[in-house]
């Protein structure tokens, strides 16, 4: 799929070029000739200042002597000859520094339920857990299936998995039985590990039915094992010889378990991502390179000091973040952090201040989307709290409007805290363009500056390089530590979906701009990718489940931008002549709406599905959705003139 113009897809980010800019805090200073250095070594030798941070981060139980081999781009292999355990990194190793006794998980339900988990405890939950999951039959290389909600025992799977050099593969919570099926059949998953279900918003919402309905699909039978976290406590059928219940496995399994080393290029998880086909893609993530971006830019974008910061990420382990700075970042640096199952308003407004409250959060790390749903809520929720423990605020999953950034700053961050606004993407693995706090100035709404290490460059149509003031596609030219190595049984559309547009460079599908000042302003997708509240959706994807319903001839969905989630999916669909002879418009719409939430997971449902009569093509055949856009926008609709017939857009528009 070709791009389309980068120009025609930023909706809320006319960028501004000067901004205020902030001081640095004198909390900082000493980071900042720190950070600054790490800009220094980095433009020296570049892959030196890897291998620095690699050896410096990690404990390697064999030493690397060789740092990158792109000889068969653009599958790369970082520290290959050298060996670790990446569980170890993460555990471990901060036992033995003796910091065993300081608290990695501070866990709060969504109930209420609190669980304090030092770094000893973890480690020995995690321990024995790696037995527990060898008990089960899963070895080296085998992949585990993760479907659990946001509590410690998703975390203690993912490091048992990776101790046993294993390969995880976690599916949002919120995802359906059929995408749930789809990963376990492209994985090719051995073990399910699930709860019988999670609590949200007061009640229970199942997660086991979804396991057994995913099971009796097609091209399940590598499956031996479900082992069922109790968690929600509902009742939920049993097949005795495939389901294990956690707490008896977990009983039963040794306490001891000593962690093997295995190559840096060991593949530790493979996550899926949607794309601008209908089926989404297996991103493969591999160890040493990956756990050495995650914890030095865990460490440096947010100043970590692991002796005296409790920092919090809001997302879900489904997501590539909740992998990266709820899991691995945090925890190879040895930081506490705070894990919360539920939602910011349950059961009362303000609930996420009063955890910042009454953990003492120092970091937090959040997404554009939640900070304007605080806004809506209103800034007397916050105001009622003291959040005086905040020093530093982290935004990531789409770009921040600048309205939201000052909002964040403010109310939340009492005009004090710096805020980094992160890009990246679940196949860069880690964070890849950052203000570094400290050394650069704040911009609200700017993404700013590559990090130490990574170059990103924003090209034209041609790959040429962008002057300052000008617009382009956002690039990486050289190869990273924790970027993907490729597309899970897929190599070839590795290779094209991302190195192909522009030779030589990796393109993220992500419009941006170049500052007078050099600052880098992320515009959001140039694909046919959309971003709802920090997810990615990929129209192609809902448009094939759209289609798939008896009902619906033709479907076109686009992304229209929206207050809250930045983007809301849009459907618009054609009903076959029988489907549409005397249809109720609202009843149909809501089936679609269901039917999308039971193909992909609640998350896709479309906001708003509008039956049309047809949809604008041209005269090939071609769905314009830039018009689509126009109307799912209210905006007054562009040029029509080259469309098979001209005065649909006006049809459709009216049936809004
Ligand atoms: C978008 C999430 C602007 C972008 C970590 C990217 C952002 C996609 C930012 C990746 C940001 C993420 N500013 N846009 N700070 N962070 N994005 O794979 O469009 O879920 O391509 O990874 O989110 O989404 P993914």
């Amino acid at each position: 799929m070709s791009p389309t113009s980068p120009d025609t897809t930023s909706p809320d980010t006319e960028p501004r070029e000067d901004g205020p800019t902030f001081p640095p805090s004198p909390e900082f200073v000493a980071d900042a000739v720190a950070n600054a250095g790490l800009h220094d070594a980095a433009a020296a030798d570049r892959e030196a200042f890897w291998a620095d941070q690699a050896r410096s981060l990690l404990d390697w139980r064999t030493p690397f002597t060789q740092t990158l081999d792109w000889s068969d781009a653009p599958f790369a292999r970082w520290f290959a000859d050298g060996e670790l355990n990446v569980a170890e990194n993460c555990l471990d190793r901060h036992v033995r520094a003796g910091n065993g006794e300081r608290v990695a998980i501070h866990f709060e339900g969504a109930r209420g339920d609190t669980r304090r988990i030092t770094y000893a405890e973890l480690t020995a939950d995690v321990q024995r857990a790696a037995n527990m999951l060898t008990d089960l039959g899963v070895g080296p290389g085998d992949r585990v299936v993760v479907y659990l909600p946001l509590i410690p025992e998703a975390v203690v799977t993912m490091l048992a998995v990776a101790r046993i050099g294993a390969v995880h593969s976690v599916v949002f919570g919120g995802f359906s039985a059929e995408s749930l099926r789809a990963r376990i059949e492209d994985a090719g998953a051995k073990l399910v590990v699930t709860a019988d279900g999670g609590w949200r918003r007061g009640t229970v919402s199942p997660l086991k039915p979804a396991v057994d309905e995913a099971l009796t699909g097609e091209g399940t039978d590598t499956v031996e094992h479900v082992l069922v976290v109790r968690r929600g406590e509902n009742d939920v059928e049993w097949n005795d010889d495939r389901d294990r219940w956690w707490h008896d496995e977990f009983t039963k399994a040794a306490p001891e378990h000593e962690a093997q080393a295995f190559p840096a290029e060991t593949p530790l998880f493979i996550l899926y991502t949607s794309g601008t086909t209908g089926k989404p893609k297996g991103i493969v993530h591999t160890s040493g390179g990956y756990l050495t971006q995650a914890a030095y830019t865990h460490r440096n974008v947010f100043d970590m000091h692991p002796e005296k910061d409790v920092y919090w990420c809001t997302a879900d382990i489904g997501w590539i973040t909740g992998h990266s700075y709820v899991v691995y970042g945090p925890l190879a640096n040895g930081v506490t952090q705070v894990l919360y199952e539920g939602t910011p308003d349950e059961p009362q407004p303000g609930r996420w201040w009063d955890i910042v409250d009454s953990y003492g959060v120092t970091v937090l790390y959040t997404a554009p989307t939640a900070v304007r749903a605080a806004m809506k809520a209103g800034r007397q929720i916050p105001e009622a709290r003291s959040l005086e423990t905040l020093r530093l605020l982290g935004s990531v999953g789409e770009p921040i409007n600048p309205e939201a950034w000052q909002w964040y700053r403010q109310v939340i961050g009492h005009d004090r805290t710096p805020i980094v606004d992160t890009w990246w993407q679940t196949e860069t693995g880690a964070i890849m363009i950052s203000a570094l706090p400290g050394v650069t100035k704040l911009k609200p709404g700017a993404a700013q500056t590559p990090l130490p290490g990574i170059t990103a460059e924003i090209v034209d149509d041609d790959g040429r390089r962008v002057d300052p003031g000008e617009g382009g596609y956002l690039t990486i030219a050289d190869p990273w530590p924790s970027m993907a190595r490729g597309i899970w049984n897929d190599p070839d559309r590795f290779v094209e979906t991302y190195w192909s547009r522009f030779p030589g460079r990796y393109f993220a599908g992500d419009g941006a701009r170049l500052d007078g000042q050099g600052d880098i302003w992320v515009q959001g997708r140039v694909d046919d990718v959309m971003n709802v509240s920090g997810h990615r959706l990929s129209t192609a994807e809902i448009e094939s489940a759209l289609v798939g319903h008896e009902g619906v001839a033709e479907a076109a969905v686009v992304g229209a931008a929206d207050e809250t989630t930045g983007q809301a999916v849009v459907a618009f669909v054609i009903l076959t002549a029988e489907a549409a002879e005397g249809v109720d418009r609202e009843a149909t719409a809501k089936e679609l709406r269901d039917w999308v939430g039971k193909r992909i997971g609640a998350i896709a449902k479309p906001r708003q599905v509008v039956i049309v009569p047809e949809l604008p093509k041209t005269r090939s055949g071609k769905i314009m959705r830039r018009l689509l856009r126009d109307a799912a926008e209210g905006r007054r609709i562009g040029d029509t003139t080259t469309l098979a017939d001209p005065t649909i857009m006006a049809t459709i528009a009216d049936l809004m």
